[in-house]
């Protein structure tokens, strides 16, 4: 056993007998640098983000090797400020948490390494932790008597998934996207409009001023009884509408595609979900969250909200700041990994393709 593998063990023994668990978290998946300090699993004692948002409007979207860059830059600082806001320091924390995947493998690495070493020099357990998970686990940010199981849909920027959170190690995956992930269509479809980057919440704003009503965008395949998605179909019947109009010298009221385009999306995505939850048994039939990016779209909240008090089911979504990515979700999702003493090895890989269901294995 190494000195760092026998400190482990202590402070694992330690946090068993303590009053409180705090973990420090870092996420550097995508296009926002992130650090939080987490008490027991469901307190935010700091959560600091620097967006990198201005750094990738000139191209239109996420530049890996400028995201990797910028993450190396600021790791530190945000690491220091999230200490700084939660008053511990390095010595008074229990853990160390990073998201190891899904995400960008250079981004995740600069997460990965940092959140290695300072475990290292601290003598401290180290967590990798699954991205989807983590944006399941915001929802315990806000509501922290939930806990599984419950049916969950995950809408980010590289995934729509609907699964039910069977514990926070097990995950049944009910229905997934078989093209683009929701948020993706928001942000292609942006894009097409002459929205700047990031695409989602500008399309939200100015979908605001349209008449959802005004276009309508059939879609065989979601209209079916799984529960899988698919977008690239409506998005393409989007960029059709647009192009067909310009040529035809047609005047189109881009807010009313915008508002159309987004309540076809919001209906396909709450239909769905609030149909698989009744369609689940105990528990998990009478609960439903939300989570991802794609969650801080007000009209996704309402139309699941008012389909799941319909249906009779409980309905969850994460506060505006724990939507899109965040660590304060990072150390949530890590605090059972911890109390069940699962540590993992510093030799633990950023995966660019981590899927949730690797989570459930050997649970
Ligand atoms: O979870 P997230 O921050 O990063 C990933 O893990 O992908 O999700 C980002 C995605 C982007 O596609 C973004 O356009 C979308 O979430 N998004 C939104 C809104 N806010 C973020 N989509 C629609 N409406 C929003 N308000
Ligand atoms: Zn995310």
């Amino acid at each position: 056993m190494t000195e760092y593998e026998r400190a482990v063990e202590q402070k694992l023994q330690a946090v068993k007998a303590k009053p409180h668990a705090r973990i420090l978290a870092i996420e550097t998946s995508c296009d926002e640098t992130a650090a939080a300090v987490i008490e027991d699993g469901r307190r935010v004692l700091s959560n600091v983000v620097h967006t990198q948002i201005p750094l990738h409007v000139p191209y239109g979207g996420v530049v890996p090797e400028i995201a990797s860059r910028s993450h190396v830059q600021k790791i530190g600082s945000v690491v220091r400020r999230a200490l700084e806001e939660a008053g511990l320091s390095l010595a008074e924390l229990d853990a160390i948490a990073v998201t190891n995947g899904p995400g960008l493998v250079g981004a995740l690495l600069v997460g990965v390494s940092y959140a290695k070493g300072l475990a290292y020099a601290a003598g401290l357990p180290f967590l990798g932790v699954n991205h989807i998970a983590s944006h399941i686990a915001a929802n315990y940010l806000s509501y922290p008597e939930l806990e599984p199981p419950f049916t969950c849909l995950v809408a980010s920027g590289g995934h729509s998934h609907i699964i039910v959170v069977e514990s926070g190690e097990r995950y049944r995956l009910l229905g997934r996207t078989r093209d683009d992930a929701a948020g993706e269509a928001f942000d292609k479809v942006a894009r097409v409009l002459g929205l700047p980057y990031p695409g989602g919440p500008n399309l939200e704003k100015l979908a605001k001023e349209g008449d959802p009503k005004k276009y309508r965008f059939h879609s065989a395949f979601n209209e079916g009884d799984g529960f899988d998605f698919s977008f690239s179909g409506i998005k393409t019947a989007v960029v059709n509408r647009l192009h067909n109009a310009e040529q035809a010298g047609e005047a189109i009221d881009r807010a009313d595609l915008a508002a159309s385009f987004q309540k076809t999306i919001v209906d396909i995505l709450a239909e769905k979900s609030v149909r698989a939850a009744k369609a689940q048994e105990g528990l998990a039939g009478e609960r439903l969250a939300l989570a991802g990016g794609v969650s801080a779209n007000r009209a996704l909240r309402e139309a699941m909200e008012t389909r799941a008090a319909k249906a009779g089911i409980a309905f969850y979504c994460p506060a505006f700041a724990y939507c899109t990515d965040n660590a304060a979700m990072v150390g949530s999702a890590a605090y059972g990994k911890l109390m069940l003493g699962e540590t993992d090895s510093l030799s633990l890989n950023a995966v660019p393709y981590l899927s949730i269901e690797d989570q459930s294995q050997g649970a």
